[in-house]
Protein backbone atom coordinates (compact mmCIF):
# COMPACT_ATOMS: atom_id res chain seq x y z
CA UNK A 1 0.00 0.00 0.00
CA UNK A 2 1.50 3.85 -0.37
CA UNK A 3 1.34 5.40 2.48
CA UNK A 4 2.15 8.94 3.17
CA UNK A 5 3.33 10.32 6.57
CA UNK A 6 3.08 14.22 7.34
CA UNK A 7 5.18 15.46 9.99
CA UNK A 8 8.56 13.36 10.64
CA UNK A 9 8.97 13.85 14.22
CA UNK A 10 9.32 11.43 16.95
CA UNK A 11 5.83 9.75 16.38
CA UNK A 12 6.05 10.22 12.06
CA UNK A 13 9.26 8.86 11.94
CA UNK A 14 8.43 6.09 13.54
CA UNK A 15 5.13 5.28 12.53
CA UNK A 16 6.52 5.86 8.68
CA UNK A 17 9.70 3.39 9.38
CA UNK A 18 7.29 0.79 10.72
CA UNK A 19 5.06 0.68 8.47
CA UNK A 20 7.77 0.70 5.72
CA UNK A 21 8.73 -2.25 7.67
CA UNK A 22 5.75 -4.06 6.89
CA UNK A 23 5.86 -3.80 2.66
CA UNK A 24 4.42 -0.08 2.31
CA UNK A 25 5.76 2.16 0.19
CA UNK A 26 5.89 5.30 2.30
CA UNK A 27 7.04 9.11 2.35
CA UNK A 28 7.39 11.51 4.82
CA UNK A 29 6.66 14.93 4.64
CA UNK A 30 8.19 17.66 7.02
CA UNK A 31 8.22 21.16 6.78
CA UNK A 32 11.26 21.51 8.11
CA UNK A 33 14.18 21.33 4.99
CA UNK A 34 17.17 20.31 6.90
CA UNK A 35 15.61 17.69 8.28
CA UNK A 36 13.86 15.98 5.29
CA UNK A 37 17.99 16.34 3.90
CA UNK A 38 19.90 14.90 6.45
CA UNK A 39 16.64 11.93 6.10
CA UNK A 40 17.15 11.80 2.32
CA UNK A 41 20.70 11.25 3.36
CA UNK A 42 20.40 8.10 5.25
CA UNK A 43 20.76 10.17 8.81
CA UNK A 44 18.27 9.33 11.31
CA UNK A 45 17.12 12.31 12.97
CA UNK A 46 15.74 10.90 16.54
CA UNK A 47 17.41 8.42 18.86
CA UNK A 48 15.24 5.74 19.53
CA UNK A 49 16.73 1.81 19.75
CA UNK A 50 16.11 -0.39 16.97
CA UNK A 51 14.91 2.54 14.60
CA UNK A 52 17.63 2.98 12.88
CA UNK A 53 18.52 -0.44 11.45
CA UNK A 54 14.85 -0.46 10.15
CA UNK A 55 15.40 3.30 8.85
CA UNK A 56 18.51 2.30 6.67
CA UNK A 57 16.84 -1.07 5.42
CA UNK A 58 13.94 0.43 4.11
CA UNK A 59 15.80 3.62 2.33
CA UNK A 60 18.14 0.93 0.74
CA UNK A 61 14.87 -1.10 -0.52
CA UNK A 62 13.32 2.29 -1.84
CA UNK A 63 10.09 1.94 0.16
CA UNK A 64 11.06 4.75 2.92
CA UNK A 65 11.42 8.44 0.71
CA UNK A 66 11.02 11.95 2.12
CA UNK A 67 10.20 15.32 0.96
CA UNK A 68 9.37 19.13 1.19
CA UNK A 69 6.73 18.61 -1.37
CA UNK A 70 3.04 17.61 0.23
CA UNK A 71 1.87 17.37 -3.27
CA UNK A 72 4.64 15.17 -4.28
CA UNK A 73 4.21 13.18 -0.84
CA UNK A 74 0.61 12.46 -0.98
CA UNK A 75 0.49 10.90 -4.58
CA UNK A 76 -0.92 7.86 -4.79
CA UNK A 77 -1.24 7.41 -1.12
CA UNK A 78 -4.14 5.67 -0.10
CA UNK A 79 -3.86 6.22 3.59
CA UNK A 80 -2.10 9.66 4.87
CA UNK A 81 -0.85 10.03 8.39
CA UNK A 82 -0.94 13.22 10.44
CA UNK A 83 1.77 13.16 13.26
CA UNK A 84 2.34 16.97 13.86
CA UNK A 85 2.81 18.83 16.82
CA UNK A 86 -0.07 19.98 18.96
CA UNK A 87 1.84 21.59 22.11
CA UNK A 88 -0.18 23.06 24.65
CA UNK A 89 -1.15 26.79 24.12
CA UNK A 90 -0.69 29.61 26.64
CA UNK A 91 -3.72 27.75 28.50
CA UNK A 92 -2.81 24.40 28.58
CA UNK A 93 -5.53 23.18 25.91
CA UNK A 94 -3.62 21.54 22.92
CA UNK A 95 -3.10 23.60 20.16
CA UNK A 96 -4.05 22.54 16.78
CA UNK A 97 -3.04 25.29 14.52
CA UNK A 98 -0.59 23.11 12.66
CA UNK A 99 -3.01 19.88 11.61
CA UNK A 100 -5.00 22.38 10.60
CA UNK A 101 -2.86 24.48 8.31
CA UNK A 102 -1.79 20.60 6.92
CA UNK A 103 -5.64 19.90 6.67
CA UNK A 104 -6.79 23.11 5.01
CA UNK A 105 -3.39 22.55 2.26
CA UNK A 106 -4.31 18.74 1.81
CA UNK A 107 -7.96 19.68 0.73
CA UNK A 108 -7.50 20.94 -2.77
CA UNK A 109 -4.55 18.23 -3.65
CA UNK A 110 -6.60 15.26 -3.17
CA UNK A 111 -7.11 13.49 -6.29
CA UNK A 112 -8.49 10.01 -5.47
CA UNK A 113 -10.25 8.99 -2.11
CA UNK A 114 -7.81 8.82 0.64
CA UNK A 115 -8.06 7.80 4.39
CA UNK A 116 -6.59 10.97 6.80
CA UNK A 117 -5.28 9.61 9.93
CA UNK A 118 -4.82 11.80 12.72
CA UNK A 119 -2.21 9.94 14.83
CA UNK A 120 -1.39 13.01 16.77
CA UNK A 121 -2.79 13.13 20.46
CA UNK A 122 -5.68 15.89 19.63
CA UNK A 123 -8.96 16.61 21.57
CA UNK A 124 -11.93 15.59 21.10
CA UNK A 125 -13.81 17.20 18.27
CA UNK A 126 -10.65 17.10 15.87
CA UNK A 127 -11.57 14.97 13.79
CA UNK A 128 -14.62 16.83 12.78
CA UNK A 129 -12.54 19.76 12.80
CA UNK A 130 -10.04 18.22 10.18
CA UNK A 131 -13.41 16.77 8.13
CA UNK A 132 -14.41 19.91 7.87
CA UNK A 133 -11.41 21.82 6.74
CA UNK A 134 -10.37 19.11 4.26
CA UNK A 135 -14.10 19.60 2.68
CA UNK A 136 -13.89 23.47 2.02
CA UNK A 137 -11.91 22.78 -0.79
CA UNK A 138 -11.71 18.91 -1.98
CA UNK A 139 -13.31 17.85 -4.90
CA UNK A 140 -12.93 13.69 -4.36
CA UNK A 141 -14.54 11.44 -1.31
CA UNK A 142 -12.30 10.55 2.01
CA UNK A 143 -12.12 9.97 5.36
CA UNK A 144 -10.77 11.21 8.43
CA UNK A 145 -9.86 8.55 11.25
CA UNK A 146 -8.77 9.36 14.76
CA UNK A 147 -5.79 6.49 15.59
CA UNK A 148 -3.84 7.62 18.70
CA UNK A 149 -0.78 6.55 19.24
CA UNK A 150 0.72 4.62 22.50
CA UNK A 151 4.24 4.53 21.96
CA UNK A 152 6.54 5.09 25.10
CA UNK A 153 9.90 6.78 23.76
CA UNK A 154 12.55 3.98 24.03
CA UNK A 155 11.27 0.93 23.09
CA UNK A 156 8.21 2.90 20.55
CA UNK A 157 9.41 0.06 17.43
CA UNK A 158 8.60 -2.47 19.94
CA UNK A 159 5.83 -0.97 20.72
CA UNK A 160 4.32 -0.15 17.34
CA UNK A 161 5.22 -3.87 15.92
CA UNK A 162 3.55 -5.37 19.06
CA UNK A 163 1.03 -3.12 19.50
CA UNK A 164 -1.33 -3.89 23.38
CA UNK A 165 -3.80 -2.97 21.21
CA UNK A 166 -5.05 -0.72 18.06
CA UNK A 167 -7.31 1.90 18.84
CA UNK A 168 -9.19 3.22 15.59
CA UNK A 169 -11.99 5.88 15.12
CA UNK A 170 -13.97 6.05 12.44
CA UNK A 171 -18.01 5.05 11.26
CA UNK A 172 -16.53 4.57 7.80
CA UNK A 173 -16.74 1.09 6.91
CA UNK A 174 -14.51 2.17 3.74
CA UNK A 175 -11.79 3.42 5.69
CA UNK A 176 -12.15 0.44 8.39
CA UNK A 177 -11.06 -2.35 5.44
CA UNK A 178 -8.14 0.28 4.64
CA UNK A 179 -6.53 0.47 8.25
CA UNK A 180 -7.94 -3.33 8.82
CA UNK A 181 -5.01 -4.08 5.78
CA UNK A 182 -2.76 -1.74 7.47
CA UNK A 183 -2.16 -3.20 10.27
CA UNK A 184 -2.89 -6.53 9.94
CA UNK A 185 1.12 -7.60 10.17
CA UNK A 186 1.33 -6.10 13.29
CA UNK A 187 -1.63 -7.70 15.40
CA UNK A 188 -1.03 -11.20 14.23
CA UNK A 189 -0.79 -12.71 17.33
CA UNK A 190 -4.34 -11.80 17.97
CA UNK A 191 -3.79 -8.20 19.75
CA UNK A 192 -7.36 -6.66 18.84
CA UNK A 193 -7.55 -3.35 16.84
CA UNK A 194 -10.33 -1.33 18.51
CA UNK A 195 -13.35 0.56 16.43
CA UNK A 196 -14.93 2.97 18.01
CA UNK A 197 -16.36 6.54 16.73
CA UNK A 198 -13.54 9.36 16.41
CA UNK A 199 -14.33 11.12 19.41
CA UNK A 200 -14.25 7.90 21.91
CA UNK A 201 -11.03 7.33 19.83
CA UNK A 202 -9.57 10.54 20.76
CA UNK A 203 -10.85 10.45 24.23
CA UNK A 204 -9.58 7.27 24.75
CA UNK A 205 -5.89 8.52 24.08
CA UNK A 206 -6.40 11.16 26.92
CA UNK A 207 -7.55 8.41 29.08
CA UNK A 208 -4.96 6.28 28.72
CA UNK A 209 -2.21 8.57 29.26
CA UNK A 210 -4.06 10.66 32.63
CA UNK A 211 -4.74 6.81 34.03
CA UNK A 212 -0.90 5.90 33.83
CA UNK A 213 -0.24 9.09 35.50
CA UNK A 214 -2.83 8.79 38.12
CA UNK A 215 -1.67 5.37 38.75
CA UNK A 216 2.29 6.57 39.31
CA UNK A 217 1.18 9.75 41.14
CA UNK A 218 -0.99 7.56 43.62
CA UNK A 219 2.12 5.76 44.26
CA UNK A 220 4.28 8.71 44.96
CA UNK A 221 2.03 9.57 47.16
CA UNK A 222 1.63 6.23 49.14
CA UNK A 223 5.66 6.52 48.81
CA UNK A 224 5.66 9.53 50.86
CA UNK A 225 2.81 8.14 53.21
CA UNK A 226 5.36 4.58 53.84
CA UNK A 227 8.06 7.77 54.48
CA UNK A 228 5.88 9.11 57.58
CA UNK A 229 4.72 5.56 58.83
CA UNK A 230 8.05 3.60 58.70
CA UNK A 231 6.40 1.06 55.70
CA UNK A 232 8.42 0.04 52.67
CA UNK A 233 7.06 1.16 48.80
CA UNK A 234 8.81 -1.84 47.25
CA UNK A 235 6.97 -4.01 49.61
CA UNK A 236 3.53 -1.99 49.28
CA UNK A 237 3.81 -1.94 45.24
CA UNK A 238 4.74 -5.79 45.23
CA UNK A 239 1.90 -6.09 47.62
CA UNK A 240 -0.94 -4.38 45.34
CA UNK A 241 0.66 -4.82 42.29
CA UNK A 242 0.07 -8.79 42.29
CA UNK A 243 -3.66 -8.13 42.26
CA UNK A 244 -4.44 -8.21 38.61
CA UNK A 245 -6.99 -5.47 38.80
CA UNK A 246 -4.12 -3.55 39.73
CA UNK A 247 -1.28 -4.94 37.52
CA UNK A 248 1.97 -4.86 38.58
CA UNK A 249 2.97 -1.80 35.91
CA UNK A 250 3.69 1.84 36.64
CA UNK A 251 3.78 1.55 39.65
CA UNK A 252 6.99 2.78 40.35
CA UNK A 253 7.93 5.74 42.65
CA UNK A 254 10.07 8.14 42.36
CA UNK A 255 11.04 11.43 41.50
CA UNK A 256 7.81 12.36 39.30
CA UNK A 257 6.74 11.46 35.72
CA UNK A 258 7.96 13.65 32.90
CA UNK A 259 8.38 13.64 29.23
CA UNK A 260 6.47 15.01 26.38
CA UNK A 261 3.16 13.13 26.74
CA UNK A 262 1.97 13.06 30.21
CA UNK A 263 2.40 16.64 31.43
CA UNK A 264 1.07 17.69 28.20
CA UNK A 265 -1.64 15.14 28.01
CA UNK A 266 -3.26 15.51 31.98
CA UNK A 267 -3.24 18.98 31.32
CA UNK A 268 -4.77 19.19 28.10
CA UNK A 269 -7.34 16.92 29.72
CA UNK A 270 -8.18 18.82 32.48
CA UNK A 271 -8.64 22.03 30.66
CA UNK A 272 -11.07 19.90 27.84
CA UNK A 273 -13.36 19.24 31.26
CA UNK A 274 -12.98 22.57 31.73
CA UNK A 275 -14.39 23.70 28.42
CA UNK A 276 -17.74 21.54 29.27
CA UNK A 277 -17.56 22.83 32.72
CA UNK A 278 -16.60 19.42 34.45
CA UNK A 279 -14.38 19.85 37.20
CA UNK A 280 -12.03 16.93 36.59
CA UNK A 281 -10.55 17.15 40.21
CA UNK A 282 -8.53 13.95 40.19
CA UNK A 283 -5.96 15.34 37.15
CA UNK A 284 -5.95 18.72 39.21
CA UNK A 285 -4.32 16.93 42.53
CA UNK A 286 -2.11 14.26 39.94
CA UNK A 287 -0.44 17.67 38.33
CA UNK A 288 -0.23 19.34 42.44
CA UNK A 289 1.50 16.25 43.87
CA UNK A 290 3.45 15.62 40.33
CA UNK A 291 5.00 19.36 40.58
CA UNK A 292 6.05 19.06 44.38
CA UNK A 293 7.35 15.35 44.34
CA UNK A 294 9.93 16.44 41.33
CA UNK A 295 12.10 18.21 43.63
CA UNK A 296 10.84 16.03 46.44
CA UNK A 297 14.71 15.00 47.05
CA UNK A 298 15.63 19.09 47.52
CA UNK A 299 14.56 19.51 51.16
CA UNK A 300 16.57 17.03 52.25
CA UNK A 301 19.54 17.88 50.92
CA UNK A 302 19.62 20.63 52.33
CA UNK A 303 19.08 19.62 55.41
CA UNK A 304 22.17 17.47 55.03
CA UNK A 305 23.61 20.35 54.70
CA UNK A 306 22.09 22.21 57.76
CA UNK A 307 20.23 24.22 55.24
CA UNK A 308 23.28 25.74 53.27
CA UNK A 309 23.91 24.62 50.27
CA UNK A 310 26.31 27.47 48.80
CA UNK A 311 29.58 26.38 47.27
CA UNK A 312 28.87 23.08 47.75
CA UNK A 313 29.11 20.57 44.47
CA UNK A 314 26.14 18.10 43.96
CA UNK A 315 26.79 15.25 41.27
CA UNK A 316 23.98 14.31 39.32
CA UNK A 317 23.06 11.27 37.25
CA UNK A 318 20.83 11.46 34.34
CA UNK A 319 19.44 13.98 32.68
CA UNK A 320 16.70 12.56 30.43
CA UNK A 321 13.13 12.66 31.97
CA UNK A 322 13.65 8.59 31.46
CA UNK A 323 16.00 5.69 30.59
CA UNK A 324 16.45 4.97 26.62
CA UNK A 325 16.42 8.64 25.25
CA UNK A 326 17.95 11.87 24.93
CA UNK A 327 14.28 13.76 25.56
CA UNK A 328 14.70 16.22 28.54
CA UNK A 329 11.10 17.72 28.07
CA UNK A 330 9.46 18.48 31.87
CA UNK A 331 12.73 16.30 32.82
CA UNK A 332 13.13 16.25 36.94
CA UNK A 333 16.56 16.86 36.29
CA UNK A 334 16.14 20.05 34.86
CA UNK A 335 13.51 21.04 38.09
CA UNK A 336 16.35 19.60 40.52
CA UNK A 337 18.93 21.50 38.69
CA UNK A 338 17.19 24.89 39.10
CA UNK A 339 16.31 24.75 42.74
CA UNK A 340 20.11 23.32 43.65
CA UNK A 341 21.95 26.19 41.37
CA UNK A 342 19.09 28.84 43.46
CA UNK A 343 20.57 27.78 46.59
CA UNK A 344 24.15 28.19 45.51
CA UNK A 345 25.44 24.62 44.76
CA UNK A 346 27.56 23.72 41.78
CA UNK A 347 26.07 21.03 39.57
CA UNK A 348 28.48 18.37 37.60
CA UNK A 349 26.07 15.93 35.61
CA UNK A 350 26.31 13.17 33.62
CA UNK A 351 23.61 11.47 31.19
CA UNK A 352 24.81 8.50 28.50
CA UNK A 353 22.17 10.68 25.84
CA UNK A 354 20.65 13.92 26.79
CA UNK A 355 23.63 16.35 27.66
CA UNK A 356 23.76 17.81 24.42
CA UNK A 357 19.72 18.55 24.82
CA UNK A 358 20.75 20.23 28.27
CA UNK A 359 23.33 22.04 26.68
CA UNK A 360 21.05 23.49 24.10
CA UNK A 361 18.44 24.58 27.01
CA UNK A 362 20.63 25.58 29.75
CA UNK A 363 23.74 26.47 28.21
CA UNK A 364 26.80 26.29 31.24
CA UNK A 365 24.17 26.57 34.06
CA UNK A 366 25.75 23.30 35.32
CA UNK A 367 29.19 21.39 34.42
CA UNK A 368 28.90 18.33 31.49
CA UNK A 369 31.04 15.23 32.33
CA UNK A 370 32.46 12.57 30.64
CA UNK A 371 31.69 9.79 32.25
CA UNK A 372 29.67 9.25 35.80
CA UNK A 373 32.37 8.97 37.85
CA UNK A 374 34.09 12.23 36.44
CA UNK A 375 30.88 13.77 37.22
CA UNK A 376 31.74 12.62 41.03
CA UNK A 377 34.92 14.41 41.52
CA UNK A 378 34.87 17.10 44.44
CA UNK A 379 31.37 16.09 45.05
CA UNK A 380 30.00 16.82 47.93
CA UNK A 381 27.01 14.63 47.09
CA UNK A 382 25.11 12.26 44.65
CA UNK A 383 22.01 12.37 43.13
CA UNK A 384 20.39 10.66 41.08
CA UNK A 385 17.54 12.02 38.37
CA UNK A 386 17.04 9.03 35.84
CA UNK A 387 17.59 5.45 35.95
CA UNK A 388 20.02 4.57 33.33
CA UNK A 389 20.72 0.62 33.69
CA UNK A 390 24.16 2.09 34.25
CA UNK A 391 23.63 3.93 37.08
CA UNK A 392 22.06 0.16 38.70
CA UNK A 393 25.52 -1.11 39.15
CA UNK A 394 28.27 1.14 39.61
CA UNK A 395 31.38 0.39 41.43
CA UNK A 396 30.47 1.55 44.53
CA UNK A 397 34.18 2.13 46.11
CA UNK A 398 34.79 4.46 42.97
CA UNK A 399 31.55 6.69 44.37
CA UNK A 400 32.59 6.04 47.62
CA UNK A 401 36.20 7.06 47.55
CA UNK A 402 35.25 9.70 44.85
CA UNK A 403 32.55 11.83 46.96
CA UNK A 404 33.34 14.00 49.90
CA UNK A 405 30.11 12.87 52.08
CA UNK A 406 29.17 9.74 51.71
CA UNK A 407 25.63 10.44 50.77
CA UNK A 408 23.52 9.80 48.04
CA UNK A 409 20.00 11.32 47.02
CA UNK A 410 18.38 8.46 44.75
CA UNK A 411 15.18 10.17 43.32
CA UNK A 412 14.51 6.49 40.96
CA UNK A 413 15.17 3.61 44.24
CA UNK A 414 18.06 1.93 42.14
CA UNK A 415 19.61 0.40 45.42
CA UNK A 416 18.61 -1.49 48.47
CA UNK A 417 18.87 0.61 51.63
CA UNK A 418 20.35 -1.99 53.96
CA UNK A 419 23.46 -2.23 51.24
CA UNK A 420 24.13 1.23 51.09
CA UNK A 421 24.26 1.22 54.62
CA UNK A 422 26.42 -1.92 54.53
CA UNK A 423 28.59 0.03 51.98
CA UNK A 424 28.89 3.23 54.41
CA UNK A 425 26.72 5.70 52.23
CA UNK A 426 23.48 7.80 53.99
CA UNK A 427 21.24 6.87 51.39
CA UNK A 428 18.06 8.80 50.68
CA UNK A 429 15.36 7.41 48.41
CA UNK A 430 11.86 7.72 47.75
CA UNK A 431 9.37 6.13 50.25
CA UNK A 432 11.78 3.79 52.22
CA UNK A 433 13.24 4.33 55.55
CA UNK A 434 16.87 4.35 55.78
C1 LIG B 1 3.76 7.68 27.39
C2 LIG B 1 2.84 6.45 27.35
O1 LIG B 1 3.38 5.42 28.20
C3 LIG B 1 2.68 5.95 25.93
O2 LIG B 1 1.76 4.87 25.91
C4 LIG B 1 2.15 7.09 25.06
O3 LIG B 1 2.01 6.72 23.71
C5 LIG B 1 3.12 8.25 25.13
O4 LIG B 1 3.23 8.67 26.50
C6 LIG B 1 2.58 9.37 24.28
O5 LIG B 1 1.50 9.89 24.58
O6 LIG B 1 3.18 9.67 23.25
P1 LIG B 1 6.43 8.07 27.39
O7 LIG B 1 6.10 9.49 27.74
O8 LIG B 1 7.40 7.79 26.32
O9 LIG B 1 5.07 7.29 26.99
O10 LIG B 1 7.05 7.43 28.70
P2 LIG B 1 6.62 6.40 29.83
O11 LIG B 1 7.50 5.21 29.75
O12 LIG B 1 5.18 6.18 29.83
O13 LIG B 1 7.04 7.22 31.14
C7 LIG B 1 6.43 8.47 31.47
C8 LIG B 1 6.96 8.99 32.78
O14 LIG B 1 6.47 8.22 33.86
C9 LIG B 1 8.48 8.97 32.92
O15 LIG B 1 8.90 10.19 33.50
C10 LIG B 1 8.76 7.82 33.86
O16 LIG B 1 9.93 8.01 34.62
C11 LIG B 1 7.53 7.88 34.75
N1 LIG B 1 7.21 6.60 35.40
C12 LIG B 1 6.81 5.52 34.65
C13 LIG B 1 7.27 6.50 36.79
O17 LIG B 1 7.62 7.47 37.50
N2 LIG B 1 6.93 5.30 37.38
C14 LIG B 1 6.54 4.24 36.66
O18 LIG B 1 6.24 3.18 37.28
C15 LIG B 1 6.49 4.33 35.27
Amino acid sequence: MKVAVVGTGYVGLVTGTCFAETGNTVTCIDIDEKKVESLNNGKITIYEPGLEALFERNIKQNRLHFTTDLKEGIEGAKVIFLALPTPPGEDGSADLKYILKVADDLGPLLKDYAVIVDKSTVPVGTAEKVTAKIKQNAKVDFDVVSNPEFLREGVAVEDFMKPDRVVVGTRSEKAKKIMDMLYAPLVRQGNPVIYMDEKSAELTKYAANSFLATKITFMNEIANMCELLGADVDAVRKGVGTDTRIGKRFLFAGIGYGGSCFPKDVQALAKSAQEVNYDFDILNAVMNVNDKQKTKLIPQIKNYFAGDLKGKTIALWGLSFKPYTDDIREAPALYNIDELVKAGAKVQAYDPEAMENVKGQIGDKIVYCDDQYSALENADALLIATEWPVFRTPDFDRVHSALKNKVIFDGRNLYNPDDMGELGFAYYSIGRTT
